[in-house]
């Protein structure tokens, strides 16, 4: 029965919007609504239903019921109005016509293609590797011993399912690194990979979001040393934030690098002076960068790569070495922005008023 109101419900849609006058509507509604229409007959047999199934059948055939009537009054609606409105003037064909609005790509895609084009005029490659990974990929193949407590860091989901006897839990992957060794076990030197992907950690307040975008950078050849790394963190820089902004490498720790390094960027607002000229009352007075600290804006991790975990990759460390970095694209683009959102899930409520803005 449900079958059959959804059948009587979507005739009767197509048939009222196709219909070009009033008296057709009348017809149609005599077909459904009428004494002896489809719908009408259709109610009069629920009452022959078991009786625990008629309440729920019932209320479907109801709302089937509205929805034909609002369809026709909505159509009839449009009918005389474009009646009145032809009658009104006469149809000037050269008039130019009305331009259907216009939407663009979310910002977040926006960004990704952004980030894609200026890593590929380096000669990096876009990958992707699995959402849904194994602990190995995200975790002990990077470098992590087993219960260490650095993988407390990367607030992982699991996923309910047997573990792989060599590779251990399924999780979602929080962090693009597991492509890694994915990547190394191509078998293909040198690797200049961008891997740029969903990944998912359980946080979720005003600046996480449960999924995330990352992009990793991996680099790995012959006499690739530190000074590669800085050079393409400068390009990426300059090229996605503008030809003023510059970055500079912080010591930190990572698992899988070493060393490792916070990369920051020079702030677009104070021009990395981390003040700002302010007037008050007649003087002019420095006040604090409201967006950075003292001039700086951490973008992310990043490090030359660690020889275990090139080992795991079995790419001999002695031969080759590498770097990597890796940061979010939700982080970047609101960098880019020069905005501190106020809550960054605004940015997957699919709220038009905010993403009209971009
Ligand atoms: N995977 C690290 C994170 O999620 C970032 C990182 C990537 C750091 C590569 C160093 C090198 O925070």
């Amino acid at each position: 029965m449900e079958h059959e109101l959804m059948n009587i419900k979507n005739n009767a849609v197509s048939l009222i919007l196709d219909a070009k006058t009033i008296d057709e509507l009348e017809e149609i509604r005599i077909q459904f609504l009428g004494r002896s229409g489809t719908l009408t007959q259709t109610m009069k047999e629920i009452t022959r239903l078991p009786k625990q199934e008629r309440p729920e059948i019932g209320k479907l055939a109801n709302e089937t019921k509205k929805i034909i009537e609002d369809a026709l009054s909505q159509r009839i609606e449009t009918l005389s109005q474009q009646k009145v409105s032809l009658r009104a003037k006469k149809l000037d064909v050269t008039e130019p016509g009305v331009r259907p609005p216009l939407g663009h790509l979310h910002l977040i895609t926006q960004a990704i293609e952004e980030i894609t084009t200026i890593f590929s005029n380096l000669g990096f490659t876009k990958v992707r590797y699995p959402e849904i990974e194994w602990d190995y990929y995200a975790f002990s193949a990077v470098n992590f011993p087993e219960n260490h407590p650095a993988r407390d860091d990367w607030e992982t989901f699991f996923i309910r399912q047997e573990p792989h006897p060599k590779k251990g839990p399924v999780i979602l992957t929080p962090h693009t690194t597991s492509g890694q060794v994915r990547e190394m076990e191509k078998g293909i030197l040198p690797i200049k990979m961008l891997n740029l992907s969903k990944c998912y950690r359980r946080q979720s307040d005003v600046s996480h979001t449960q999924m995330f975008h990352q992009f990793e950078g991996l680099v790995v050849g012959e006499g690739i040393s530190i000074t590669h790394l800085k050079g393409t963190l400068d390009y990426f820089v300059k090229s996605y934030f503008g030809p003023s902004r510059v970055s500079r490498i912080r010591p930190y720790h990572f698992q899988f690098t070493e060393p490792s390094f916070e990369v920051d960027v020079s702030c677009g607002v104070c021009n990395g002076t981390g003040t700002l000229k302010q007037v008050q009352g007649d003087k002019e007075v420095s006040v604090p960068c409201r967006l950075c600290k003292e001039g700086w804006l951490e973008m992310g991790g990043s490090g030359m790569v660690h020889p275990n975990v090139l080992k795991y990759g079995g790419i001999d460390p002695k031969k080759y070495t590498g770097f990597a970095f890796g940061w979010g694209v939700e982080r970047v683009l609101m960098m880019k922005e020069g905005i501190e959102i106020d809550d960054l899930r605004l940015l997957y409520s699919n709220n038009l008023e905010f993403l009209e803005q971009f």
